[in-house]
């Protein structure tokens, strides 16, 4: 069944509590945290103050997206850290096989997040590794972004390439995911919609989640 990750760049810091509850109430599977420095991405988000915070809060998985330049000299104070899941950008990672098995040993979750249009090609030696990549339909570092063309035939050629090295890999498509691509995007080979400003802005939050959960590929 797809799954749905609300991101929380897109919740209203001011009622977070509020937000993060509608989204439970809504039957979302996880809560998609972004952190950014302002280097790898021309912006700054959230950071483990608010992972800790908000695992007082809610017992939907955190998954926590690294849009950090050098995620290597942090890994180790996320060692006891509430995440579920620890999702690195694949070019920040100079030998990755140490990155990912480090966030293995303490037994968190892991992915790799790879950049607009990115060719899979260099990262087939990883995927039986992992246990989501996700594909980026915008440059990060802002929600409410247009998904870039070509998004869709990307995660579909991803999606063969899943099937012949990784079958049960998760793929998971962050930035630009609405109501109005996210059948396509599923139908290409998409297994979790992660989703800011196409999920916390509709009028009908259930009635999104509800229909995303039924779409079938
Ligand atoms: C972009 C972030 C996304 C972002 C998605 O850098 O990684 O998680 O919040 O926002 P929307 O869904 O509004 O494009
Ligand atoms: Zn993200």
């Amino acid at each position: 069944m797809v799954r749905v990750s609300a991101s929380l760049l897109a919740a209203d810091f001011i009622c977070i509590a509020d937000d993060v509850a509608r989204m439970e109430q809504a039957g979302v599977d996880s809560l998609h945290v972004d952190f950014m420095d302002g280097h790898y991405v021309p912006n700054l988000a959230l950071s483990p103050y608010h992972v800790e915070t908000l695992a007082s809060r809610t017992e939907l998985p955190l998954e926590v997206h690294l849009e950090i330049a050098n995620p290597d000299q942090l890994l180790d104070s996320f060692k006891r850290f509430p995440a579920d899941m620890i999702i690195l950008q694949w070019d920040t990672c100079p030998q990755p096989l140490t990155s990912l098995e480090r966030v293995g040993d303490w037994g968190t979750r892991v992915g790799i997040g790879l950049l607009p249009l990115t060719p899979i090609e260099p990262v087939v030696p990883y995927l039986d590794k992992l246990d989501m990549l996700l594909l980026l339909g915008v440059q990060p570092g802002f929600g409410g972004q247009e998904i870039i063309p070509g998004t869709i035939e990307w995660v579909a050629g991803v999606g063969d390439v899943r099937q012949q090295y990784a079958p049960d890999l998760a793929i998971g498509v962050d930035g630009g995911v609405k109501a109005s691509n996210a059948g396509e995007l599923v139908q290409a080979g998409a297994d979790v919609l992660i989703m800011g400003s196409g999920l916390f802005n509709v009028p009908d939050i259930d009635g999104l989640v509800r229909s995303l959960k039924r779409i079938r590929r």
